[in-house]
């Protein structure tokens, strides 16, 4: 069997890409590992920046996402007993859209199956063959029989956790990582949103973010030290820290109701570089990972997508590689944006142990001088929206 593009993941990497390369007439085969039901109910993101949005709107895949995501005009702030809002209208002319992470994932699944463009789901034990040359290989078995396909290039789309950057060499990528002493313990509970926007706290017992899914499902997040068992939060034990942290009378009047999903999500900032090692091509969480206090990793994800497929446009179009050559220069000038971006929200919002007073309270006075300064506020603004794609490609 052969193709034009094998990509490896049907996450939102894998799935944004094989709509962009379809409109250009660009042949793919989509591989998964996971069943459809699974990676359709899958509990993760839930912010989409206005690039992703913008980009989904103008391939026709934000018909769903248009009528049921929330569209934000900003997010508040709160530590120190005061609620501050950020006006993303006011500041950058743009706004967020929540949705989440599967509702798009399902939307891109049926879009694509409708077309009747392929995407193979259960597949096992995936193999990538001939990456440094200009014959690469996929091989992997699915419905119990051995398949191959020939290929130019492979789209490794599959994750942090996937095959595809763990068949690259050893020596050939330069890590960069940084990994946090916390992580987030994620709630979803049949509640009103206690807010219309997001809000992000900064408290002495730590970070947390309320967030949701609709009129009837809040998303909310606390911080705990890495390593916490799940075992031990009941419920009970995490509305008072939710109550503690978001604040009541001067913070958020916080409605409880039942928990119906709870998750450990660990904290950490990581890039390769390349992103690209011969035929292969690294997009989203294969390349990197970002801290969640942005809300980042997706729409990181879709621009890598981007990039990729004007490259290969590219490349059928003339038969040149120039532009698949520049692919990790053109995806790191954002990667690094966007890690800055969000290793300097973590540090503002987290209690982080260990480090010195000082430090402290230097992280208090960048807080403070988002919400005291226009100019501070709009850099906050203008990343959290998203950064606006390049133009031309
Ligand atoms: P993924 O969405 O991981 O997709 C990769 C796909 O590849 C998966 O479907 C996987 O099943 C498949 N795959 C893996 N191995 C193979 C293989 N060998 N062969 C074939 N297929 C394979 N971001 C936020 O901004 N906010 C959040 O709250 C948040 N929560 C998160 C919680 C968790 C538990 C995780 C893991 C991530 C979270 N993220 C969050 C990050 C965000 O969801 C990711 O950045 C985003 O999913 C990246 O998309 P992707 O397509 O690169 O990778
Ligand atoms: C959500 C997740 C984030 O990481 C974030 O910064 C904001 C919101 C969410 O899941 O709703």
């Amino acid at each position: 069997m052969r193709t034009q593009v094998v990509i490896v993941g049907a996450g939102p990497a894998g799935l944004t890409l094989a709509h962009l390369l379809h409109r250009q007439g660009i042949d793919c085969l989509v591989l998964e590992a996971r069943a459809r039901e699974h990676i359709e109910t899958r509990v993760r993101a839930g912010v989409l920046e206005q690039p992703t949005v913008d980009l989904l709107d103008e391939i026709g895949l934000a018909g769903r996402l248009r009528v049921e995501g929330m569209t934000h005009h900003g997010i508040r702030l709160r530590f120190d007993h005061a609620m501050h809002r950020i006006d993303f209208a006011d500041l950058t002319g743009a706004a967020i859209t929540v949705y989440a992470q599967q509702e798009l994932v399902k939307d891109l699944v049926a879009a694509r199956l409708a077309g009747g463009q392929p995407i193979l789901f259960d597949v096992d034990d995936v193999r990538l063959d001939g990456v440094d040359t200009d014959r690469p290989r996929v091989r992997f078995r699915h419905d119990g029989r051995e398949r191959t396909v020939d290929c130019d290039v492979i789209a490794g789309c599959d994750g942090f956790h996937g095959i595809s950057r763990a068949s690259i060499p050893a020596g050939v990528l330069t890590v960069h990582e940084r990994v946090y002493p916390f992580a987030w313990l994620g709630i979803l509970a049949r509640t009103r949103p206690s807010c219309d926007e997001l809000v992000y706290a900064r408290h002495p017992d730590g970070f947390a973010l309320h967030s949701m899914r609709g009129p009837e499902v809040t998303r909310q997040y606390l911080q705990v030290p890495a390593g916490t068992d799940l075992a031990d939060w009941p419920d009970e034990r995490i509305w008072t820290g939710l109550r503690r942290r978001l604040g009541h009378g001067d913070g958020l009047d916080l409605e409880e109701g039942p928990i119906f999903d709870k998750s450990l999500a660990p904290m950490r900032s990581f890039v390769v570089e390349p992103m690209r090692y011969g035929r292969l091509f690294l997009l989203g969480d294969a390349a990197h990972i970002v801290p969640a206090t942005g809300a980042k990793g997706l729409n990181l994800a879709v621009a890598d997508a981007r990039v990729l497929s004007y490259g290969l446009g590219h490349h059928y179009a003339t038969g040149r590689w120039d532009e698949l050559d520049r692919y990790t220069a053109r995806c790191l000038r954002r990667v690094w944006q966007v890690q800055q971006f969000s290793w300097w929200m973590t540090a503002m919002l987290h209690r982080i142990d260990g480090t010195q007073p000082f430090d402290e309270r230097l992280r208090a006075a960048e807080l403070d001088r988002v919400v005291s300064s226009r100019a501070a506020a709009t850099t906050l603004a203008e990343n959290y929206v998203g950064l606006p794609f390049a133009t031309g490609w």
